[in-house]
């Protein structure tokens, strides 16, 4: 597939996918969504990669969904073509992958942002959800991953009357991992990212399962579930081969099986 609305690069074993209209602050339409869920499955499927960062310009990771494509559109159009579906193949990426975040994370934006495995956030990051101000409210999952987030009266506060919420902060309430000085935001993302690629690939693949499954289960039923993953680690040659290399003061070399 040609892309027209990002680029997509190769770096050793990591894919960096570049959200590119620049005219438009990065405005998620669908073409956009098109091309991202065709790179994330790419990215997925080719056994050389390992982890991918996905970022924005300096000025906007993405300043929401594009509200020229929106503003047309009736309930039915909505409705009859699920607006918005497609965003679940991102989402169901299996390999890990980072949000790099600087400037307006917006609407969309940030629901994108936090469709991330986690976000690394650049020290001009503005998070927020001012679909209220557009007379809608978040659409893509807004309303419920910025509420697992960072907590009901955050959520609520900045939902309700759409105010931005600085990187500092973001990190104070636990929407990002780490802030970074936004000049360095991508090398960092990638040194990150990288560091993540020289691991267990299956072993990277079942934590994030592990932990996605913290959001969707009670207590006990996470646990069993992951202790059944851990489990089943033990049947892979990359076990072996983690062990086998503490117990000989030795670098392991990862299979991937
Ligand atoms: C379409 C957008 C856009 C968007 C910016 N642009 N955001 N186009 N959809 N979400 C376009 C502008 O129209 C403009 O194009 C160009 O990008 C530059 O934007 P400016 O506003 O001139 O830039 P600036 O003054 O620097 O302000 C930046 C900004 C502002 C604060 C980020 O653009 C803004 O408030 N954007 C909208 C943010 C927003 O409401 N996001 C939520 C969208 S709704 P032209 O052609 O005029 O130069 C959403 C819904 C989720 O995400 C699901 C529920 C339905």
């Amino acid at each position: 597939m040609n892309y027209e609305n990002i680029l997509v690069e190769q770096r050793g074993a990591v894919t960096l996918i570049t959200l590119n209209r620049p005219k438009a602050l990065n405005a998620l339409n669908t073409a956009v969504l098109k091309e991202l869920i065709d790179a994330f499955a790419a990215f997925d499927a080719d056994d050389s990669q390992r982890c991918a960062v996905l970022t924005g310009s300096e000025k906007a990771f993405a300043a929401g969904a594009d509200i020229k494509e929106m503003e047309s559109q009736g309930f039915a159009s909505m409705y009859a073509s699920n607006f918005f579906q497609g965003w679940e193949k991102v989402t169901s990426t299996r390999k890990p992958w980072i949000a790099a975040v600087a400037g307006y994370a917006l609407g969309g934006g940030c629901e994108v942002a936090m469709m991330a495995d986690f976000i690394i956030a650049g020290d001009n990051a503005q998070f927020g959800q001012p679909e209220i101000k557009l007379g809608v409210t978040p659409g893509m999952g807004g309303s419920q991953r910025l509420t697992l987030a960072v907590g009901k009266a955050k959520a609520m506060e900045m939902c309700l009357t759409g105010r931005m919420m600085g990187a500092e902060e973001a990190e104070r309430s636990g929407l990002v991992a780490r802030v970074v000085p936004a000049g360095t935001l991508i090398d960092e993302a990638m040194k990150t990212a990288e560091a993540i690629a020289a691991m267990a690939p299956l072993a990277a693949m079942a934590t994030k399962e592990q932990i996605n499954a913290a959001f969707e289960m009670p207590l006990a039923q996470g646990i069993a579930y992951e202790r059944r993953l851990f489990h089943g680690l033990f049947g892979t040659e990359d076990q072996k081969e983690g062990m086998a290399a503490f117990v000989g003061k030795r670098e392991a070399e990862w299979k991937g099986r």
